[in-house]
């Protein structure tokens, strides 16, 4: 049941902005991070898999992670929660979708305006130069080397201890702190920078919406909590609001 002051508030909002995480591509089959049973990083070690330094240390364990969560999403179709937002956007004259997201359900749903915190798996760039590389000879060596330098490609996904794409942060930033109305949806909350983009929302003034199934650290500072799947909350918002 969606609240009816929110109801009124998002029917005269112009401003909305959307952070979203892994936990809305969950319902595409897509397993989040941090989930104990499903979440990837139960299966792994982070630091094994997503750093700079396990790339350098066993860069095969690392692209083929990535291949596998490539192909992965590559069989994901997205989800109610996706389609959802991608109505939102044409709802409001100011709509911002900031996602943690490598996994283009957003754009393959119709959202126009995608700013991606962490980069996309569907991108590949060189790892010595880190520039975007497009074509290469498939050797059979994994991971594939740069036409142009001959080093290691990897994906071009943003890794713990490596910095955000500086636009995307700052647009993110920016976003946020203009935004009447900003959701925090299917996201742990831990992570940062991203982390931080509802709390700079709540201190410009906006009324902050959390959706997921369970609390995160964010809860309790929420002026409204939507406790429940995202592909059940989210379209149930759209008909409530603007009735499609
Ligand atoms: N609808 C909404 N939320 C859901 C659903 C669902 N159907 N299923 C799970 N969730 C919630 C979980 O309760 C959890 O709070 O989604 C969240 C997923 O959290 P994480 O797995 O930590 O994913 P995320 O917050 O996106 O992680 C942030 O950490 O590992 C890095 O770079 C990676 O972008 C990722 C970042």
């Amino acid at each position: 049941m969606i609240p009816l002051e929110l109801i009124a508030t998002l029917r005269t909002a112009t401003h909305i902005a959307v952070l979203t995480g892994a936990g809305i591509s969950a319902e595409s089959g897509i397993p989040t991070f941090r989930e104990a049973q499903t979440g990837l990083w139960a299966q792994y070690e982070p630091t094994e898999l997503a750093t700079p330094e396990a790339f350098r240390r066993n860069p095969k364990l690392v692209w083929d992670w990535y291949a596998w969560r490539r192909t992965l999403v590559a069989n994901a179709t997205p989800n109610p929660s996706h389609f959802a937002l991608a109505a939102m956007e044409t709802h409001l004259p100011s709509f911002t979708l900031i996602t943690q997201n490598i996994d283009s359900l957003h754009q393959r749903a119709g959202s126009r305006k995608v700013i991606e915190l962490h980069g996309n798996l569907a991108r590949t760039k060189c790892f010595r130069e880190g520039v975007i590389v497009e074509t290469w000879e498939e050797t059979g060596e994994t991971p594939p080397r740069c036409p142009r330098c001959g080093g290691f490609l990897r994906p071009d996904v943003v890794w713990f201890n490596e910095a955000l794409p500086a636009e995307a942060i700052k647009t993110a930033y920016d976003k946020a702190g203009g935004a009447e109305v900003f959701f925090s949806i299917g996201t742990s909350a831990v992570v940062q920078p991203a982390a931080s983009l509802p709390i700079i929302a709540l201190q410009n003034g906006a009324i902050v919406v959390e959706i997921n199934p369970t609390p995160t650290p964010l809860t309790d500072r929420m002026t409204f909590v939507l406790e429940g799947k995202a592909g059940v909350v989210l379209p149930e918002l759209l008909q409530s609001v603007w009735g499609n």
